[in-house]
């Protein structure tokens, strides 16, 4: 009991953040992380007096200051040519006299109290200003006191990204200037541009009207991904040839490369409803294929109209990668075909698999033979790379260590390391809905690209990292912002800092507070982190004490003793709230942050539970393993269980359902029996559903709001409840059987693990 009683302490404790002081932050608040800051005494004072000197005053790093200072400091500084010879003593000066032994793209800043300097070479010039800009104040005055320092800067990866699918859902021009004008202050240097999927066409052919008259626009918005209903209204969007030139240009003023990226062989729906000649006829037309996944056809018209596209596509973007998709191809329509089987036949290869890398292969020879070239997800590795790929390693590392190993460039962006950016931000239902898995900011943040598998000799092939939008669950420009920041802040330092300079704890509870300050001040919005790490916890114990907090600067943070999500009527956070719980009582204290412009993170929640531990059973002639009655019927609720008669009555080793599927589409179960506990503590349960299965231990009920029981060492009675009824395959159909899965955490451990058979007993 006493041993319990601490560890629950401790994990209260663990819940308050500790705000570090930003004037103790060895990086000033620059994100990404520059190598090298040495800080310095005093300030120097920029005015509108300031003046501004360099190499070429048209040059577009000083189109860019130049609009800085107009539209962010109402400045109109002089700026003139400067001559290093006759080395001004005071001022700003920008100059590449002095990069040449900086590292590509990398820059030297320094502030003195008189001057300051930014030695660098095109983009490495650009991002010096980007840090000098960082440490301006957010308010803008009349003049801006500058820290004293010297920075020496330069990026860890040359490939250092952001995609954006604008198919799904559409965003004009503006919206993707604004996304792009974001990744420039974060030193990224590709946008890549998911012009072309199943859901819409965006980018003018000239040469086929069709793809954006009938593919850029479908019937109804995307519904029930983003809890809409079916509206029967057209939705799409595309771009002219002009508006892709001037994003290209705009971009290119940042030293931002556009990636564009024309789907292939799948994904491509919207261009076969605009084209259905490019689809492949089914063997039998009367039984045409079932697939949703659009899939070219391989036919010479496919490839001859796909060179068209790409010609136009080569000739607005002078991007040397093109990106040509392959990812996610169904290939069914091509086991259905005849013409693809006999093509098999013909050029010898052995599978759909070898088809669509003869696709990739014939685009890329196409591609290489305009000088640019390729890049595809990782599926192109499947039957056969093309020669001269670099790989997108989405579906986790594999498919990038693989390419590496082959010698093929590699860019990281594995879906399972918080590259993306579709996905959930935390596992609460306050989020909001987005698609498939969660990452936390902390996961996005600790990636490192160079896995640790790959020897030293293949780390080169990794190019860079990039973070991923994809917009099924994106309909609006705020939920775009809520979805990328913070992530992309810290994606910013996982391509451009040193590993050894990257610091969570500094990053988020201490250079963060300047990033938001700016994005309250655009009015952008952003997923507010919650005032404590953890998000919903149940402690045990007499009394605890909360010091929530947030970085955010002006932000209050309000609490709730009742239950309910905290507004700002409730109380306000101002010192350390301690609460007292009576013996056999709970309480419940829920905190969350709201913004000087009133955006609101989710509520966090602790359930405080003054209770005992639960002593064990005595029970001796245990057998490993459980009982179970099952018994054959169709079942919507596992309480229906407790009314009727079970029958089959056996015995199991582990807690499995999938043995009595084999025989039976429809049961429920009952099983029976003990749990061995390892050491007294709070043990956390947890289910894959909470409608199919229902779990008991000691007679109570584990829900999602009380999940935590405190259980001394030895037996504890478990009972388990499950229902099954087999999916029923219809068109549309929205059913799914959850299988019966239980996990258990136990005290002190982070990790969820199904419960394990050797603890059973019966
Ligand atoms: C992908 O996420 N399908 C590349």
């Amino acid at each position: 009991m006493q041993a319990a009683l601490l560890l629950f302490t401790l994990i209260a404790s663990t819940l308050s953040t500790k705000a570090q002081t930003p004037a103790a932050d060895p990086y000033l608040g620059i994100i990404p992380a520059p190598a090298s800051v040495k800080k310095a005494s005093g300030t120097f004072t920029f005015s509108g007096q300031t003046l501004i000197k360099t190499d070429k005053p048209k040059d577009k790093t000083i189109l860019f200051l130049k609009s800085f200072l107009k539209d962010n400091r109402h400045l109109n500084n002089k700026i003139s040519k400067y001559n290093h010879k006759a080395k001004p003593a005071t001022g700003l000066v920008l100059t590449s006299v002095g990069a040449d032994k900086l590292p590509a793209e990398g820059y030297k800043l320094t502030i003195t109290p008189k001057k300051i300097t930014i030695i660098g070479k095109g983009a490495g010039l650009f991002y010096g200003l980007q840090t000098l800009i960082q440490l301006f104040p957010v308010e803008a005055g009349a003049s801006s006191k500058l820290p004293c320092v010297t920075i020496e800067d330069a990026p860890r990866f040359g490939y250092r990204g952001m995609m954006l699918d604008v198919s799904r859902h559409f965003f004009t021009v503006e919206q993707v200037k604004q996304v792009i004008d974001v990744l420039a202050a974060y030193k990224l240097n590709t946008f890549h541009w998911h012009l072309v999927d199943g859901q819409g066409w965006r980018i003018q052919i000239k040469k086929y009207p069709k793809l954006t008259d009938v593919g850029g626009f479908r019937l109804q918005t995307m519904y029930g991904n983003n809890r809409d209903w079916p509206d029967s209204l057209s939705y799409g969007g595309f771009y002219t040839q002009d508006q892709i030139r001037d994003v290209v240009k705009f971009a290119a003023d940042r030293y931002i490369n556009v990636v564009p990226e024309i789907e292939m062989p799948a994904h491509s729906d919207a261009a076969l409803r605009a084209y259905p000649e490019l689809r492949c006829e089914p063997a039998d037309p009367n039984n045409p294929p079932r697939s949703i996944n659009g899939l070219y056809c391989p036919t010479e018209e496919t490839f001859n109209f796909l060179q068209n596209v790409l010609t136009e596509v080569m000739d607005l973007f002078p991007s040397k990668y093109i990106h040509i998709g392959g990812d996610e191809a169904n290939k069914q329509p091509w086991k259905e075909s005849a013409f693809v089987q006999s093509l098999m036949k013909e050029k010898g290869l052995k599978d759909e698999k070898e088809v669509q890398s003869y696709f990739i292969q014939r685009m890329e020879k196409f591609i290489n033979s305009k000088g640019r070239s390729i890049i595809g997800w990782d599926e192109i590795l499947e039957g056969g790379l093309a020669p001269n790929a670099t790989v997108m390693s989405w579906t986790g590392e594999d498919g990038g260590i693989a390419a590496a190993r082959q010698h093929h460039n590699v860019i990281m962006t594995p879906q399972t390391t918080g590259n993306y950016f579709d996905h959930y931000q935390s596992g609460s239902p306050q989020e909001p809905v987005s698609f498939g898995r969660y990452a936390v900011l902390k996961e996005t943040y600790d990636y490192d690209p160079v896995s640790k598998q790959l020897a030293q000799d293949e780390r080169k092939y990794v190019i860079g990292t990039q973070g991923n939008l994809w917009t099924e669950y994106v309909p609006t420009m705020a939920k775009l912002q809520y979805q990328i920041f913070p992530r992309l802040f810290a994606l910013s330092e996982v391509a451009w800092s040193k590993p050894e300079n990257k610091n969570y704890d500094n990053f988020a509870n201490v250079r963060l507070a300047g990033h938001f300050d700016k994005l309250e001040s655009m009015g952008y919005n952003y997923r507010v982190p919650t005032p404590s790490a953890v998000i919903d916890t149940i402690v045990f114990g007499p009394k605890f004490t909360y010091t929530p907090s947030s970085v955010v600067p002006g932000a209050r943070i309000y609490y709730t003793l009742n239950g309910r999500d905290p507004l700002d009527t409730d109380w306000e956070y101002t010192s350390p709230v301690t609460i007292t719980i009576p013996a056999g009582e709970k309480r419940e204290f829920k905190a969350r942050v709201i913004t000087p412009t009133g955006r609101r993170s989710i509520a966090t929640r602790v359930l405080m539970y003054n209770r005992p531990l639960i002593p064990a059973t005595v029970y001796t002639n245990g057998k490993k393993g459980l009982k179970y009655k099952m018994v054959k019927g169709r079942f919507t609720s596992p309480d229906q269980l407790d009314y009727v008669a079970l029958t089959d009555s056996a015995t199991t080793d582990k807690l499995n359902a999938e043995p009595l599927k084999k025989d039976n589409p429809y049961f429920g179960v009952v099983y029976d029996g003990y749990i061995d506990i390892p050491t007294d503590g709070a043990y956390n349960f947890s289910q894959a559903s909470y409608t199919d299965t229902q779990l008991f231990i000691d007679g109570e009920k584990i829900t999602e709001t009380e999940y935590m029981l405190p259980l001394a060492e030895g037996l504890h009675k478990i009972k388990v409840k499950y229902i099954y009824q087999a999916p029923v395959q219809t068109p549309g159909s929205r059913v799914r059987q959850t299988p019966l899965h239980i996990y258990m955490i136990e005290p002190g451990d982070a990790n969820k693990g199904e419960i394990e058979a050797t603890s059973l007993v019966y």
